[in-house]
């Protein structure tokens, strides 16, 4: 199994980490995870049919990780507010997703920072040429979340081969693009496999 990665950016005085999980650090979140899935907005936004059990979020995540998916917890200061993962690899690219789980803390910038964050890790430690993304149509503040960050609309066969419903909007953005318009956030960005 590869490494596990621990990814950390200091935001002032604010400690921003997502890290791959061990399966305990999985079992002691998944009822907070839970409850960001089940809440009614980020259920319809990530396209979950049902509700999601503790025991389904540890499932998931072990059955993901099985399949090569890449999953990350996102806490602010040591608190667990969500999780984001890169999913779909080929040899140079992936599909990527993120939750911030609590809706008091959508809307602050908290998108946009991890986002930042763990694609300095994509493109700079697992070496990824593209990045894609599929959202729905609905989904304006995603939208806009990817469009800031640089992300433009991609209807190769590749990014359409990751669409859920033929509806789906995707996008996607280069590492040199990437580079180019966030190098300088990157460079704050710490990443190492964990101990
Ligand atoms: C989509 C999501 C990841 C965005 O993260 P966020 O922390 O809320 O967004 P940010 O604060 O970083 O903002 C990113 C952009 O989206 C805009 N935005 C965020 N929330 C918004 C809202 N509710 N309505 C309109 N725009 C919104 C912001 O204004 C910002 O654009 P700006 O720079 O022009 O102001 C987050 O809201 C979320 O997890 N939603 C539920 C799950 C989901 O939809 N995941 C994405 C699946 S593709």
């Amino acid at each position: 199994m590869s490494a596990l990665f621990d990814v950390k950016y200091r935001d002032a005085q604010i400690l921003l980490r997502a890290f791959e999980p061990t399966p305990d650090e999985v079992r002691g979140a998944a009822a907070e995870l839970s409850s960001y899935y089940n809440d009614a907005h980020n259920r319809a936004m990530l396209t979950h049919e049902e509700d999601m059990s503790a025991e389904e979020v540890v499932e998931y995540y072990a059955e993901s990780r099985a399949g090569g998916d890449r999953l990350f917890l996102l806490e602010q200061d040591g608190v667990l507010i969500g999780d984001a993962d890169f999913r779909q690899f080929d040899a140079e690219s992936a599909e990527y997703a993120i939750m911030i789980g609590a809706r008091n803390l959508q809307g602050r910038g908290l998108g946009r920072k991890f986002t930042t964050m763990l694609h300095a890790l994509a493109f700079r430690g697992l070496h990824l040429a593209r990045v894609y993304v599929t959202i729905l149509p609905a989904n304006g503040p995603s939208i806009r979340l990817f469009q800031q960050l640089g992300y433009a609309p991609d209807s190769s066969p590749r990014a359409r081969s990751l669409i859920d419903e033929e509806s789906d909007v995707t996008l996607s953005m280069d590492r040199a693009a990437f580079e180019k318009q966030h190098g300088a956030m990157m460079d704050q960005v710490q990443f190492a496999p964990r101990k």
